[in-house]
């Protein structure tokens, strides 16, 4: 599958700064142009008079910007080409995205197996609202393939996960879930937020449909909310014309703008920050107050194997546990002067943030039994959560060091 217009020829790295790129007819600028209008001319000649009306909304002309705008259809092609996908349908923010799936392909009736940790937006939309339009939902650990195989019903539609998953790192087999929703006759969507492009193409290892924040590490700069969903044409289309076009949730042309150049720089930018995170996280592993490191990259990783298999490279987070997470935190907050402390992920600055296990289990997972021992297993009482950005690593280092050390 490649995204129209997108060169059979040319590698990611060359495509991330010339797919979909439109240089503007008249003034001949070769940066994209921010289309602000809400809608475009119609004339006799471009179609828009045609005897069936329009039934392509990304064609021109465009009609109206909540349906797409030519500045986001630009954006669209680009990510379109980055994961190899038909097309790609974008959306005002990470979680619009992950909404807009779950809408097109769930109604009442139908059955979703949700991966029981992934980004807690998509945990409590699944949990707490779905039911409430009769979508029943049962919440797996997708690193068990034979429990996956063992939740699907005659109803289930959907399968939905993220690899590696938000907040644990835990990695699921992309490869071998899709076969799964495949033989059931389900669709699979996974949440790429966290491994990018750079390290993963789900859609060729069978999954359907590939879901970003590109709030996160593709706009990578932390100024714009955005989200993405890539696949086959006619998935694209029904979440464009159903979900994009009545909830509404449409990307602003000047987000898909700044998106757009964060992408130009986005494989050199995840390459510099996946080595970084490596020697950041042999570093934690190697730290007296450090309980312990979870990290792709790391031998150490329960699924070190299936990331050699599944991720060019390692990704920019890293998490981490100490004795005492409660007071760390608020060491951290106090002693950092490079990294910060906050929420979110995927910036150019580091960022490092506390997510307590109990207060995940409350407020969001509500795992029992295996699945919370699981959880356990990769977080203890809690993990801090570190996106690496593009500060110089011995920077970042020495920073940790004198923050986290007694
Ligand atoms: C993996 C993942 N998916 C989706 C989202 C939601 O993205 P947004 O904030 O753009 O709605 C987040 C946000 O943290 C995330 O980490």
């Amino acid at each position: 599958m490649r995204a129209p217009g997108a060169r059979a020829d040319l590698s990611r790295d060359t495509l991330a700064l010339s797919a979909g790129l439109v240089i503007d007819p008249s003034t001949k600028a070769i940066a994209p142009n921010i289309s602000m209008s809400v809608n475009n001319l119609l004339e006799p000649g471009n179609g828009a008079f045609s005897a069936d009306g329009v039934d392509d909304l990304t064609a021109l002309p465009f009609l109206y910007a909540r349906w797409t705008n030519p500045t986001v259809r630009q954006l669209e092609k680009r990510l379109a080409a980055l994961e190899g996908a038909d097309d790609a349908v974008a959306t005002a923010t990470g979680v619009a995205a992950i909404g807009a799936t779950f809408l097109s392909f769930l109604k009442k009736g139908d059955h979703l197996i949700l991966s029981d940790v992934c980004y807690a937006g998509a945990n409590e939309l699944a949990r707490r609202i779905l039911p409430d339009y009769g979508i029943e939902v049962t919440p797996v650990n997708m690193a068990r393939p034979q429990d996956v195989a063992a939740a699907f019903r005659p109803n289930t539609k959907l399968v939905h996960c993220e690899s590696p998953c938000n907040p644990i790192l835990r990695l699921t087999d992309l490869g071998a879930i899709a076969a799964l929703a495949r033989k059931h006759g389900a669709l699979m969507s996974v949440d790429s937020t966290l491994a990018t492009p750079v390290a993963t193409q789900p859609l060729l290892l069978g999954v359907d449909l590939v879901i970003h924040s590109l709030t996160k590490f593709i706009n990578g700069h932390g100024d714009a909310l955005g989200g993405v969903v890539c696949g086959r044409k006619e998935l694209v289309e029904k979440i464009r014309s159903r979900a994009g076009v009545y909830l509404g949730a449409s990307m602003p042309a000047m987000n898909a703008w700044l998106i757009l150049r964060g992408i130009d720089t986005l494989f050199p930018r995840i390459r510099t920050i996946s080595e970084s995170a490596s020697k950041i996280a042999a570093f934690l592993q190697d730290h007296p107050s450090v309980v312990a490191v979870t990290y792709p990259g790391l031998a150490s990783h329960p699924q070190h194997e299936l990331a050699k298999r599944q991720m060019d490279v390692f990704g920019g987070i890293v998490t981490f546990q100490v004795k005492d997470p409660g007071r760390m935190a608020q060491q951290l907050a106090g002693r950092l002067k490079i990294a910060h402390y906050a929420f979110s992920l995927g910036h150019q600055r580091s960022i490092v943030v506390l997510l307590e296990t109990d207060e995940m289990m409350k407020s969001t997972y509500q795992l029992t039994g295996e699945q919370l021992e699981d959880y356990c297993r990769f977080a203890g009482d809690g993990v801090f959560r570190l996106s690496v950005g593009l500060e110089a690593t011995d920077d970042l280092i020495d920073d940790l060091d004198q923050a986290i050390s007694e």
